[in-house]
């Protein structure tokens, strides 16, 4: 598959996630957000998802660093942008809302990112981040049979470690949203088992595929334990735990 093609796909998959949304995201104080700003849209499943709920009056910001993907959305409430969360200057409207989903796990500096997207809502709006926490609750063979730990993934985990990745990092959210002052804060997790042809897995591979290189280069796993692992996501008894993604969320004070 095209690289491109590939990457787009990955940015879809987590479509699967947006379905399983939770009960505190599905509920009306979302919904009543009026100025919200999506950050790292990638595919914009959740842009398209906001900007049908915010009503007439409501807009929705969507940036990426890549925002080819999102260039084709067609909502009228949407604004795509290019922008570097990091880096870039900050918009100048204030926010009823800032999403982001798997985003600031990658990036360095992630506590003056999240300082940022703090202060540019309003007084009394609301941050909510989802990320993956991969390391809590591995798959188990003993206490579950049939659930496997591929060489690869089991590669691709010491891989992110020694980049400096926190692969625990939803789980520190709640903390981390409590010691810069956000208020009513609050975290869920959710998990899901992953199976030959599902979504969870076609991510699975798109990240295996796109380290590819430098897995083996790391030397953790080998070519043909790759190329084995790979044909181990299509065959029928596959099972693995997902990693558990935190949703949290938590208010600027008001003034
Ligand atoms: C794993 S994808 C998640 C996409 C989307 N949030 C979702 O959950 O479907 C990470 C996204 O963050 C974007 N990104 C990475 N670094 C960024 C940065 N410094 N500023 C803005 N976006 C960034 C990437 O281009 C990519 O679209």
């Amino acid at each position: 598959m095209p690289a491109a093609k590939r990457r787009r796909a990955s940015l879809r998959s987590p479509r699967c996630l947006t379905r399983e949304r939770s009960a505190i995201w599905k509920s009306g104080a979302w919904l009543r957000a009026g100025i919200c700003w999506e950050v790292g849209g990638g595919g914009g499943s959740i842009a398209t998802w906001l900007a049908r709920r915010v009503g007439p009056t409501g807009r929705v910001f969507v940036t990426d660093i890549d925002p080819r993907f999102l260039e084709t959305l067609k909502e009228p409430s949407l604004d795509v942008r290019r922008h570097n969360v990091v880096s870039d200057p900050l918009p100048e409207e204030t926010f009823d809302l800032i999403h982001a989903r798997l985003v600031l796990v990658h990036l360095p500096h992630w506590q003056k990112v999240l300082q940022r997207l703090i202060s540019v809502l309003k007084p009394g709006g609301w941050l909510l981040d989802e990320e993956f926490d991969s390391d809590s609750v591995p798959p188990e063979p003993v206490a579950s049979p049939g659930e496997v730990f591929l060489k690869t993934h089991a590669a691709m985990a010491q891989l992110m470690r020694d980049r400096g990745f926190d692969r625990h990092y939803g789980r520190l959210l709640f903390g981390r949203f409590r010691a810069l002052g956000l208020t009513e804060v609050g975290a869920e997790a959710r998990m899901f088992m992953m199976q030959s042809g599902s979504a969870g897995t076609a991510l699975l591979r798109a990240n295996y595929e796109q380290l590819h290189e430098a897995l083996i280069d790391s030397g953790y796993v080998t070519e043909p334990e790759f190329q084995d692992d790979l044909s181990r996501l299509d065959d029928s008894s596959f099972m693995m735990p997902s990693s558990i993604m935190w949703t949290a969320w938590g208010r600027r004070v008001s003034t």
